[in-house]
């Protein structure tokens, strides 16, 4: 007999935590590997960390200042430090993987990423699963995947 099974899906809480996942291990590909391929990397992990800012700017930012004054401002300060790092990687993939600069540039703006995805989890998640109902946290999950969706096409649009 077939056992009953109930798929439960990711809150944006889960969803988060995956996407930091992915970011630190995209930092440890692109630091391992040869030039030709780091570029590649470089660039896979430029679109992960676009679309996870744009994800929390747009829905866990604004649900986690909702949650009180101390929410406020630590979602203000994510806020600003994830939009920071955003264009520091930026600015290195414009400056480029056969750079002399690059690899120590790239270490320490993968220590930033490191540091500020801990001080998320340690901060800014726990006021969403405290402050805001279960229900609630898994459409933010839904909400912030179609932004990510919508964004996604956008960007195919354009290479078009
Ligand atoms: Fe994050």
């Amino acid at each position: 007999m077939q056992s009953f099974k109930i798929v439960v899906s990711p809150d944006i809480v889960d969803a988060l935590r995956r996407e930091h996942e992915q970011i630190r291990q995209l930092c440890v590909d692109v630091r391992g590997s040869e030039r030709g391929r780091k570029k590649y990397l470089l660039a896979k992990l430029q679109q992960a960390v676009h679309l996870h800012q744009l994800g929390e700017t747009t829905v866990a930012h604004p649900a986690v200042r909702n949650t009180g004054p101390r929410g406020d401002a630590v979602a203000l300060g994510s806020q600003v430090k994830g939009a920071q790092i955003d264009r520091s990687l930026t600015e290195l993939a414009r400056l480029g993987v056969e750079h002399p600069d690059f690899d120590t540039r790239f270490a320490s703006l993968s220590d930033a990423l490191r540091d500020h995805a801990a001080e998320q989890e340690r901060d800014e998640f726990p006021l969403l699963r405290s402050h805001v109902p279960a229900d609630r946290l898994h459409m933010m999950a839904s909400a912030m995947r179609d932004v990510q969706i919508m964004a996604l096409d956008g960007e195919a649009a354009l290479t078009l």
